[in-house]
């Protein structure tokens, strides 16, 4: 798949199969996000978990439902597999780590798509709930890191329908071009 075609059929995935991605589909989405740009090059302030231990999953996916108020809600939606992206944030108050969280998440969806596999980006996951102290732990993070956002990722349960730029509303997002 041509790099426009990706950007224009990626769409988040929300019901995956069970089954588990192989190796390899996961080393590829891995280096799309190693790939990426981030602030002052500042690759060593980042930090990629993958979870792919079914028990871990499990247990953090009912923490959430809980924290939900909503134990049939899994908030990464059964996916087998879970990228949490983790930073060290400086005390500036520049936040640059968040953009770079999205720069990673975003490679990682577009070769995702590349290869057939369904994801979406989690905020909520991380952001809107107290996070699980025995999941954060599980993560093995080095020292001052914190997860800042998630990638779902799994075998989408209907196939990405292919897309061209043509099939997308035109101005989605309000522009202006000033010459
Ligand atoms: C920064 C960011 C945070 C998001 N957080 C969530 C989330 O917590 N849960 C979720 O289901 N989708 C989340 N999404 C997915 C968006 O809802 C989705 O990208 C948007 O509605 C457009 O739909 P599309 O991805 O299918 O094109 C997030 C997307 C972005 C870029």
């Amino acid at each position: 798949m041509d790099t426009l075609t990706a950007i224009a059929t990626r769409r988040s995935t929300r019901v995956y199969k069970p089954e588990q991605i192989s190796d390899s589909q996961l080393q590829t989405v891995l280096a799309a996000g190693w790939a990426s740009p981030v602030g002052h090059g500042a690759y060593d302030e980042l930090y990629i978990s993958v979870v792919q231990n079914p028990k871990i999953l499990e247990n953090f996916a009912e923490y959430c439902g809980q924290a939900f108020g909503n134990t049939k809600y899994n908030p990464f939606y059964g996916a087998p597999t879970l990228i949490v992206i983790s930073a060290k944030p400086k005390d500036d108050g520049q936040m640059v780590y968040i953009a770079d969280v999205g720069c990673i998440l975003e490679n990682m969806q577009l070769a995702a798509t590349d290869i057939g596999l369904g994801s979406v980006y989690l905020w909520a996951l991380l952001n809107r709930i107290p996070q699980s102290p025995q999941f954060v732990a599980s993560l093995e993070l080095p020292e001052g890191f914190k997860p800042v956002s998630a990638l779902a990722l799994g075998y989408p349960a209907k196939p990405l329908e292919k897309r061209s730029f043509a099939d997308i509303k035109p101005e989605r997002i309000a522009t202006k071009i000033i010459k």
